[in-house]
């Protein structure tokens, strides 16, 4: 088992890694609360029941299953949730778990932090997404009409148990946007991450256990070495953004429709990528490596379809990480170091959007 610490005071937590991780763990004992809630979605709780289950000792009553899909992390599903722990009479010392990918995660996690002012919840990662990512770093959130993600909180969870068994009945598109996420640590912050990534490539995209086990590692490593200096996006966090400002958009552009987060973000990377060659920080020659490592994972560069460069610009501006009226990027200054500005000439952007649309 490989295992992290995330450290951030009283919140502190590990991050528990492993091939068969639950199999392992006595759970009851390992968390003894007076009661424990797990919530999950229809999709999940079909390929893995028996596993949900044994987490609350059989009891079905203590199992909250939303519908599958990003539009249930909403006011309504945080709503029935909290239904459920007040019919169940949770007290504050009682356990909340997530048993899914980002959606359940986020939405668990905003739950917790509002339930009788907060009880702790615990993190079991389904999708690589949120293995990689999501789970780790207390961010928690519900949608609004008005935007995505646009309530929510911080807080941490107790511990993040992510058991690598989980991914094999996870479908391949949903894995390879996951990638995606990956692949944006080494490009802010690791290169020799990317040149093992590089070499690893098939291993990773046959799911070998060993192989994923240790990307896993690096990668929460990666995000834990951030969380622990800026838990709450007040600087170096920002750049875990990384393709976001364009991905977001052409989600946005897209109506959430046929579009993976991870594939709006490979595509969102790509245009940093331009951009941050236009501005002059990185060299043809890098922005052409990360092209290629973008392809090599199967990972789309272009986006599926066009818009013009004034609605996409419209767009972003009005995305919530923008503190002025400009429009703020994550760009890299080299392969491995990113930075954050807000000053780039609109032409450049015009020409970014042109590179990562047909
Ligand atoms: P998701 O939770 O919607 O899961 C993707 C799909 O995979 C769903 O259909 C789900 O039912 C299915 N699935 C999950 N686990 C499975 C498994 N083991 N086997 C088969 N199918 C499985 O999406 P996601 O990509 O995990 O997460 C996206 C969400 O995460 C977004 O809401 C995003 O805003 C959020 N997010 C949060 C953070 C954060 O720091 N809190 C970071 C990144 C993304
Ligand atoms: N996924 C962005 C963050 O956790 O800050």
């Amino acid at each position: 088992m490989k295992t992290l610490t995330v450290d951030l005071a009283d919140r502190s937590y590990d991050i528990e890694i492993d091939k068969n991780l639950l199999a392992s763990i006595r759970f009851a004992e390992e968390f003894p609360y007076e009661q424990r809630l797990v919530l999950t979605n229809n999709t999940i709780y079909a390929l893995h029941s028996d596993r949900i289950l044994s987490l609350v000792d059989g009891d079905r009553d203590r199992i909250v299953i939303i519908e599958d899909g990003e539009r249930y992390k909403n006011l309504e599903s945080f709503a029935q949730v909290h239904t459920r722990l007040l019919e169940l009479e949770f007290n504050r010392r009682s356990l909340l778990i997530a048993f899914g990918g980002g959606v359940i995660g986020d939405l668990a996690g905003f739950v917790a932090s509002t339930y009788q002012r907060g009880i702790d919840f615990i993190q079991i990662p389904t999708t690589l997404l949120a293995q990689v990512d999501s789970s780790v770093g207390g961010k928690t959130a519900v949608n609004h009409p008005h935007g995505k993600n646009m309530i929510g909180t911080f807080y941490q969870p107790k511990r993040v148990l992510i058991d690598l068994s989980l991914l094999s009945t996870l479908p391949q598109r949903e894995y390879v946007s996951g990638l995606a996420e990956v692949l944006k640590y080494g490009f802010i912050q690791d290169a020799d991450f990317l040149e093992w990534m590089r070499i690893n490539y098939e291993a990773i995209l046959a799911k070998d256990p060993e192989v994923m086990a240790e990307m896993i590692y690096r990668s929460c490593a990666c995000k834990k070495w951030i969380v622990d200096q800026d838990e709450r996006e007040s600087g170096i966090r920002a750049t875990l953004n990384l393709g976001h400002t364009f991905g977001h958009a052409i989600e946005k552009l897209m109506k959430y429709q046929g579009i993976l987060h991870g594939e709006a973000v490979a595509i969102g990377i790509n245009m940093a990528g331009y951009l941050s060659c236009r501005m002059g920080l990185i060299s043809k020659k890098d922005q052409l490596y990360i092209t290629s490592l973008l392809h090599l994972f199967d990972l789309p560069c272009e986006a599926p379809q066009s818009f013009t460069p004034q609605e996409f610009l419209n767009v972003m501006r009005l995305d919530k990480k923008n503190l002025t009226q400009k429009i703020r990027f994550v760009l890299l200054e080299s392969v491995g170091k990113a930075m954050i500005t807000d000053d780039i000439p609109e032409a450049y952007i015009i020409e970014a959007i042109e590179f990562g649309t047909p």
